[in-house]
């Protein structure tokens, strides 16, 4: 199969071959099965008529296992033996689309009225700055963060500024950790950003500057489990997340955010998300900038 096809294919864009041509037989209670596994492990919802997507990010599963069909499948991840294969089913359903400096309005904001505001807090309480990229996919996002930092504050040698992202899918945890990207992922960004943050590795690939990877942690972690932090944070970046989550896993998400953010601390959600009929304790502020008031 074409490699864009089975990229299109994999993201839901396009269907999988009907079930009569299907290489493992994949039944409506195999698909249930799993939609309700990844709801009660990660809070991820498909909806009913995701099947085909499930079906192509799976299927290449079993094939490196040599096996015959989904429930055979099914029934090796729920066995002890197959624990470890249950992160990488985890991992195959989570859908981790991001780009370096998506949604560059949240970025500016840092730059400017948020860094404005935790400067003028820092010179009573201390230099120190805590942001959280929750959801943070391969990188792209605490990495666009790191850089508005590096470019707004020439003087963050002096604080202790620290960034945490943080993900389910281990294997984007390992990618963001690396820091390495096709080059390609640099399209659109401004020439001056990419030569002084960037570097070349390899023939197509560049590397974060050492000084953009120092500010992070990368870490895996499951937002509808217990967290070890204690916080508080200065900012949440927690984008394009919550749209795969009910509203009452939302609620007590942005709820637990709230707890952990400092007064008067900003919470950037994505451009189709809202706080809507969800939670009262932030204020918004702009398009998707929240401030938590209470
Ligand atoms: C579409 S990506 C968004 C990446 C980035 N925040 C952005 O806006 O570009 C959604 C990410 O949320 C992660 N995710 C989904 N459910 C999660 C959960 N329960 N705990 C932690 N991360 C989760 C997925 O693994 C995925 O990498």
């Amino acid at each position: 199969m074409n490699a864009d096809i089975r990229t299109r294919l994999e993201k839901g864009i396009v269907d999988a071959p009907g079930p009569e041509d299907r290489e493992f037989s994949f039944s409506g209670e195999d698909y249930a099965f799993l939609r309700a596994m990844l709801k009660e492990r990660t809070g991820i919802e498909l909806g009913p008529t995701k099947h085909n997507m499930v079906y192509a990010r799976l299927a290449k599963r079993l094939r490196r296992l040599g096996m015959q069909s989904f429930r055979q499948y099914i029934e090796f991840i729920g066995s002890d033996a197959g624990r470890e294969e249950l992160g990488a089913t985890l991992n195959a359903l989570t859908t981790n689309l991001t780009k370096f400096f998506r949604e560059n309005h949240h970025f500016e904001h840092l730059a400017g009225q948020a860094l404005q505001e935790i400067r003028a807090r820092a010179a009573t309480g201390g230099r120190r700055l805590r942001i959280w990229s929750a959801g943070c996919s391969s990188g792209e996002e605490p990495y666009s963060i790191a850089i508005t930092l590096l470019r707004a504050m020439p003087d963050i040698k002096q604080w202790d500024a620290r960034i945490l992202a943080t993900d389910i899918d281990t294997e984007m945890v390992r990618r963001g950790a690396e820091g390495v990207y096709n080059a390609s992922a640099l399209e659109g960004i401004p020439h001056e950003i990419a030569s002084k943050y960037f570097e070349p590795h390899g023939p197509d690939k560049v590397r974060l500057c050492a000084e953009a990877r120092a500010l992070i942690s990368f870490k895996y972690l499951n937002l509808i489990e217990p967290w070890p932090m204690k916080g508080p944070f200065d900012v949440i970046f927690c984008r394009n997340v919550v749209i795969y989550f009910d509203k009452d896993t939302q609620r007590t998400l942005f709820d637990r955010y709230a707890n952990l953010l400092a007064p008067g601390g900003f919470l950037y959600i994505g451009h189709s998300e809202n706080l809507f009929g969800i939670t009262e304790r932030f204020k918004l502020l702009g398009r998707n900038i929240h401030r938590k008031i209470a």
